[in-house]
C-alpha cells in the first residue's frame, strides 16, 4: 500500500528523486521553442511542465487548466514548485476556451493533458487553427488521422500527420499507459518470432486515475477489477500500433500502488523457441538511430530485471528516468508457450516523458516544420 500522501501529487512537481536534483535546463530561452500545455495542472500535465522546464529544446511559455486554476500563478497552484525556474512558477494559468480561437496558440506546439471529453472538442479546435496538438487523451487514438506511436517501434506512422489532416495542424496520439508497456514487450518478439495470440492481467496504479486516483480512499487495501474502457483501449491500440490482426484478451485491474503498471502476459509464438531466446530478444531490441538520441529516449528501452521477484513498481519503476520497460520473471507458459511480467511508469512512460519524446520524435523528422523556425533549429 501506498505510503505518500494522498492530498497531492506526491513528487517534486512531477520530478523523480534523481530529476529534482538536476538543475534546469541551462539553454538561453531564445533557443527553446515556446510550447504549450493543456491540463498543466493535473497529474500528468504537472509531470510535463517539470520536464519541459529543463527541456533543451522547448519551454513552457502557456499554461492552460480548468476555470477553477485560472488567474492563479502556476508556482500556487502546484506543491514544490521551488524546484521550477522562477519564469515557470510564475506563468499565469489560463482557463482552455471551448472554441480554441482565443487561446493564442497557434503554430504552437500544445501538449495536451485533458481528460478526453474536454479534449475531443478542443483538440481538433486548435489543431485546424494551425496547432500541432500532442496528446495523452484517448479521444483521438483511433482516429485514422491520427498517427498513435511509440517512438521505438512505429515511428514511420508519424507520416499520417504530415499533410496536416485537420486543416491547418495535427493531432499525435500517445497509447494508453498500459498499452504503451505491451507494445514494448510485444515489438522485439513479433519482430523475431512472430506473434500468434496474447493474454495479459494487468495490475494498474492508482496515478493511471490522475490526482483524483492517488485520494481515493476506497482503494486502500482493495483490487478493482474493472477500469471502464481500459481492457478494450489495450486490444485495440495495440494491434493498431504493431499494425497486426492480434487476438489479444485483457482484463485490467486497479491496485493500491502509487505508479506503475504491471502486466503478466502470457503469448504464442509463430515459430518454437526456448524461453531464453525471448530473453536474447529483449536485450538485442534497440531503437532506430534517430529515435536513440532524442532527449527523452532511454539510454535503454527494455531493462531486463534480475531478480527472482521483480519487477516491482516500488524498485523498479523509476528505472531509466522512467521511460524504460522492466521485463522480468519470463518462464514458460502451459497454455501458449511464454509468459513474463512487464513494469512501466504509467505517468512518465505512459504519459509525460512519451509525449515529449513523441513530439521529439516529430521535430527530429521535420513535422514540426514552420514552428521551429521561429525557435530552435
Ligand atoms: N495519469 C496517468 O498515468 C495517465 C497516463 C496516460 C494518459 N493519461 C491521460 O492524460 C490525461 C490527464 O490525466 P491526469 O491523470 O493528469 O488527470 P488529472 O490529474 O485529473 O488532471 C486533469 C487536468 O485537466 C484539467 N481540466 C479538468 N476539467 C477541465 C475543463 N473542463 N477544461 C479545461 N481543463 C480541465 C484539470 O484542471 P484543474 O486542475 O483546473 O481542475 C487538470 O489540469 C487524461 O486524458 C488521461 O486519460 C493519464
Amino acid at each position: 500500500m501506498t505510503t505518500e500522501p494522498r492530498s497531492t501529487e506526491p513528487r517534486s512537481a512531477g520530478a523523480s528523486p534523481a530529476e529534482a536534483a538536476r538543475p534546469a535546463a541551462a539553454q538561453p530561452d531564445s533557443a527553446r521553442l515556446p510550447v504549450a500545455v493543456l491540463g498543466a495542472t493535473g497529474l500528468v500535465g504537472r509531470r510535463l511542465v517539470a520536464r519541459l522546464a529543463r527541456h533543451p529544446w522547448f519551454k513552457p511559455a502557456a499554461l492552460f487548466a480548468s476555470e477553477r486554476s485560472a488567474g492563479r500563478a502556476y508556482g500556487e497552484l502546484v506543491p514544490d514548485a521551488a524546484n521550477l525556474p522562477a519564469d515557470t512558477a510564475a506563468l499565469t494559468v489560463r482557463a482552455c476556451a471551448w472554441s480554441g480561437t482565443d487561446m493564442a496558440v497557434h503554430e504552437t506546439l500544445v501538449f495536451s493533458a485533458l481528460g478526453a471529453d474536454v479534449a475531443r472538442e478542443l483538440e481538433p479546435a486548435l489543431a485546424s487553427a494551425g496547432a500541432l496538438v500532442v496528446t495523452n487523451a484517448s479521444a483521438f487514438r483511433m482516429d485514422p488521422r491520427v498517427p498513435l506511436v511509440v517512438p521505438e517501434v512505429n515511428p514511420d506512422h508519424l507520416a499520417l500527420a504530415a499533410s496536416r489532416p485537420f486543416g491547418r495542424g495535427a493531432i499525435l496520439a500517445n497509447p494508453n499507459c498500459s498499452t504503451i508497456g505491451l507494445v514494448l514487450a510485444l515489438a522485439p518478439l513479433h519482430a523475431a518470432f512472430g506473434i500468434r495470440r496474447v493474454h495479459v492481467v494487468t495490475l494498474q496504479a492508482r496515478s493511471g486515475a490522475g490526482l483524483a486516483g492517488l485520494q481515493d480512499e476506497t482503494l486502500t487495501g482493495d483490487v478493482v477489477p474493472f477500469i471502464a474502457g481500459e481492457e478494450e483501449k489495450l486490444e485495440r491500440e495495440t494491434a493498431r500500433i504493431l499494425g497486426l490482426d492480434l487476438p489479444i484478451s485483457a482484463a485490467c485491474h486497479r491496485v493500491d500502488v502509487t505508479h506503475g503498471h504491471t502486466l503478466a502476459v502470457s503469448v504464442e509464438l509463430e515459430t518454437e523457441v526456448e524461453t531464453a531466446a525471448l530473453a536474447q530478444a529483449f536485450e538485442a531490441f534497440v531503437a532506430p538511430a534517430d529515435v536513440a538520441a532524442l532527449p527523452s529516449a532511454p539510454r535503454r528501452v527494455i531493462e531486463l530485471v534480475a531478480e527472482a521477484d521483480g519487477p516491482r513498481p516500488v524498485r523498479d519503476v523509476d528505472r531509466g528516468d522512467g521511460m524504460a520497460v522492466s521485463i522480468g520473471r519470463l518462464r514458460p507458459c502451459p497454455i501458449l508457450g511464454h509468459r513474463f511480467v512487464t513494469l512501466s511508469h504509467n505517468a512518465e512512460r505512459g504519459a509525460a516523458g512519451g509525449t515529449l519524446l513523441l513530439a521529439e520524435l516529430a521535430r527530429a523528422r521535420g513535422l514540426l516544420g514552420d514552428l521551429l523556425e521561429r525557435g530552435d533549429t
